[in-house]
């Protein structure tokens, strides 16, 4: 048994050794394994295998469709649990009590299938190799001892233990007539209709930043965090009971969507093939790597990077779309055929395909699109100079010196101009701070309450217009305003419509929509985020919610004691935190229990610190997960050595403005992409940002 131990311990490398939670003997027979195992296998590929049918996929299956490498690992976790899950089934059964796996299970059954469902026994040998000067595209050796961390398709970290009904895998709210403190969960559905959705409030604008920070946020996060979803989806469209892998979103009695359906579908998170030794936990993954390192344009596996590439270039270009162009500046190539969304009325040979990208949700909303399309562009710019500068480079030097470039700009644009307005200055001096070097003690991968819900504040902050504007930043008078949905997958809008600029200018010249505790997301999103090819609603809040409890994120409270503040107890409590009677109120009613409150919901309720936009909560989340991609980074622009002194001179005076300039028609902006800026007073001529001077990269070897 200890060899066995041993054995494990050294490679299973990701997952801390805590064996003693397993039995030493085995409360299952062979033969039971055995079939529960091949019955997992048929059921996760005959779901599998009804394939990808574009009648029944919708936008979030498309959006959120991972890499194959993602997919396969996915497929791997998915058959591991429902194995173990049919395993305690039976084993309950015959033993008339609720058993848990680690009771049925040795370590090395266990072990065993995991083996079997093709989970590998570690995502990497354990070792990096002889390390080079640009970091990985997965992310993986970043950290030499524990390659792994911040890795595409590792484990999400877990900053408080997963809360599971059944201890091991059930979302909370999973078995109906379960109560918390004395009171079942509220649906989802309810909580979005009672707390979130509000339909005839103008949405308020925000005094001091643009429509960009909100922008910035999906995109940044769009860097960090991927988390995929189960493979056997189809099936989830066409069930309303909770059956692996489908949660649906139940719509209660009074709803106005109750007549049409009772439920609107939901896919729980892949499970990841990490914990097969530790308790058994269900754990979701990060299929992109967590560091601030542009993933969003290089991806993060080598096959998609490999794609993105236009490797017939001899200055280490990117590639970009044959097909058309923004009067002379390039858009980003696409594939298809796709599911994206056609103009109306044009034919078969108009249309404009889904664009392609480092992350596959790029199309998922115009100014993602827009975000995206500037970073390739700036990265064929950069390289195009370096290779004018430096003729004896080669191809890979060129590309791999802008790459790293262009990851340390989205890390000096988040952490200098983004993190701060979003905390507060107060409490970015409190959870970062100036930056103190590398240690390679701090783990860097993302969290899963960080993703599940702290980072997705801004999902409250997103308008439900998009504006068009011209040269003089009024609205446009050939392209009208857009409904949000409208803005859904629909590259055609950019192709077709006057390019990157006057959505470009919008999120210069128009405040961002501000979040207030009395109407904290906009309608679009909670009744009408479209789908695709079906007519179904989706519901985001909903969504933020029940993926909390999909992962088992623990409550509000038990995150405020995380962070150190106190729990709120009662009425007069959460008055002091959320500032607005009738929000506790109705939060009360709804949860019965302040302990019960989902952690996403609780910390959107919270007041703001002033001069932040997310309560003290979610800013302690993000301040830590952000000091930890920071601190966490071996390639940190910051760190000595990434970049000699005098390109981080350099870096320091380049701003997303200027990338703005340098990249579109765009030839006024403020100085700041991210405040809000009246025109023409608070804008500047692009002749007046300041630019990085190259002349730091020649190399006079
Ligand atoms: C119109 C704009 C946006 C749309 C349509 C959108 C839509 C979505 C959807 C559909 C999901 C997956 C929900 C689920 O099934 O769990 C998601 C996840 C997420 N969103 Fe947004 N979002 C938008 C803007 C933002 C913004 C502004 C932020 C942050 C500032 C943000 C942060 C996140 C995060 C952190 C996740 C989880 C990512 C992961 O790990 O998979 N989103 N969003
Ligand atoms: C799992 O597979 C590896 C080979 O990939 C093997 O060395 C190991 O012994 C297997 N473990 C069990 C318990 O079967
Ligand atoms: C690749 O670069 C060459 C110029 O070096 C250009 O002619 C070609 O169009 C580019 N291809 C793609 C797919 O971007
Ligand atoms: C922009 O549009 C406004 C009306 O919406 C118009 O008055 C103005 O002349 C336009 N500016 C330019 C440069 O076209």
């Amino acid at each position: 048994m200890a060899g066995v131990l041993t054995r494990l311990t050294s490679v299973l490398m990701f997952c801390a050794a805590s064996t003693d939670s397993f039995h030493s003997s085995q409360l299952v027979p062979e033969s039971l394994i055995i079939s529960s195992f091949q019955e997992s296998l048929q059921t996760v590929d005959a779901a599998a295998s009804r394939g990808f049918d574009p009648q029944l996929s919708h936008m979030y299956a498309l959006s959120r469709r991972p890499a194959s490498e993602t997919q396969h690992l996915s497929r791997s976790a998915e058959i591991f649990h429902l194995t173990l899950g049919l395993l305690k089934e039976k084993a309950s059964r015959r033993h008339e009590r609720s058993l848990a796996v680690s009771e049925l299970l040795s370590a090395e059954a266990a072990e065993r299938i995991a083996n079997l469902s093709g989970c590998p026994r570690a995502l990497h040998p354990g070792t990096c190799a002889k390390d080079g000067k640009y970091r990985s595209i997965s992310g993986v050796c970043n950290n030499r001892k524990n390659p792994l961390w911040g890795a595409a398709n590792a484990g999400l970290a877990r900053w408080l233990p997963a809360e599971y009904e059944d201890g091991e895998n059930q979302p909370k709210g999973w078995n109906a007539g379960r109560r918390y403190r004395g009171f079942q969960l509220p649906l989802v559905r309810e909580v979005s209709n009672k707390m979130v959705g509000s339909s005839s409030m103008a949405v308020p604008e925000d005094s001091s930043y643009s429509q960009m920070l909100v922008d910035w946020g999906q995109y940044i996060d769009h860097d960090i965090s991927f988390t995929p979803q189960s493979s056997g989806r189809s099936r989830c469209l066409q069930t309303c009971s909770n059956a692996e892998p489908c949660f649906p979103v139940q719509i209660p009695k009074d709803d106005k969507l109750s007549g049409s359906k009772s439920c609107l579908p939901f896919f729980r998170s892949s499970p990841a093939c990490v914990n097969v030794h530790a308790a058994l936990q269900r754990q979701q993954m990060n299929s992109v790597s967590s560091f601030i390192d542009a993933s969003s344009v290089y991806g993060s596996s080598a096959a998609l990077e490999e794609s993105l590439r236009n490797l017939s270039s001899a200055e280490g270009l990117l590639a970009v779309s044959g097909q058309y162009s923004d009067g002379g500046r390039p858009y980003l190539p696409s594939a298809g055929p796709s599911a994206c969304l056609q103009e109306p009325g044009s034919g078969p040979a108009e249309r404009v395909e889904c664009f392609t990208a480092g992350d596959s949700r790029v199309n998922e909303i115009l100014p993602l699109s827009v975000l995206h399309t500037l970073w390739v562009r700036e990265h064929n710019r950069l390289a195009g100079r370096l290779a004018r500068l430096n003729p004896r480079w080669g191809s890979e030097v060129i590309y791999q010196e802008t790459r790293k470039i262009i990851g340390a700009l989205h890390q000096i644009i988040t952490m200098r101009d983004y993190v701060p307005k979003i905390m507060g200055r107060e409490a970015f001096e409190e959870y970062i701070g100036p930056y103190s070097g590398y240690d390679e003690s701090v783990n860097p991968s993302v969290s899963n309450v960080f993703s599940t819900a702290a980072f997705r504040f801004g999902h409250v902050t997103i308008s439900p217009i998009l504006r068009r504007l011209n040269e003089s930043f009024q609205e446009h008078q050939r392209f009208s305003s857009l409904s949000l949905q409208q803005t859904f997958f629909s590259p055609w809008r950019l192709v077709r419509e006057g390019g990157l600029d006057p959505v470009l200018r919008a999120l210069l010249g128009r405040p961002a929509a501000l979040q207030n505790q009395e109407h904290l997301m906009t309608e679009d999103l909670t009744q009408r985020l479209l789908v695709l090819n079906i007519p179904d609603s989706l519901d985001l809040a909903a969504l933020n919610l029940q993926r909390g409890r999909d992962h088992g994120l623990p409550g509000y409270n038990d995150w405020r004691a995380f962070c150190g503040f106190g729990r709120v107890e009662s009425r007069s409590d959460l008055m002091e935190v959320v500032g607005s009677g009738d929000s506790v109120q109705k939060v009360m009613d709804v949860y019965g229990h302040p302990d019960n409150i989902d952690v996403w919901l609780g910390g959107l309720l919270e007041r703001p610190a002033s001069g932040a936009r997310t309560g003290p909560l979610f800013a302690c989340l993000i301040g830590k997960q952000m000091k930890a991609l920071r601190e966490g980074d071996r390639f940190w622009w910051e760190r000595p050595g990434v970049f000699s002194p005098k390109q981080r001179q350099e870096l320091q005076t380049h701003s997303l403005s200027r990338v703005i300039c340098d990249n579109s028609g765009v030839t006024e902006v403020p100085l700041d992409a991210f405040r809000r800026s009246s025109y023409p007073e608070d804008f500047v001529s692009c002749g007046n940002v300041p630019s990085m001077d190259l002349e730091a990269w020649r190399d006079h070897l």
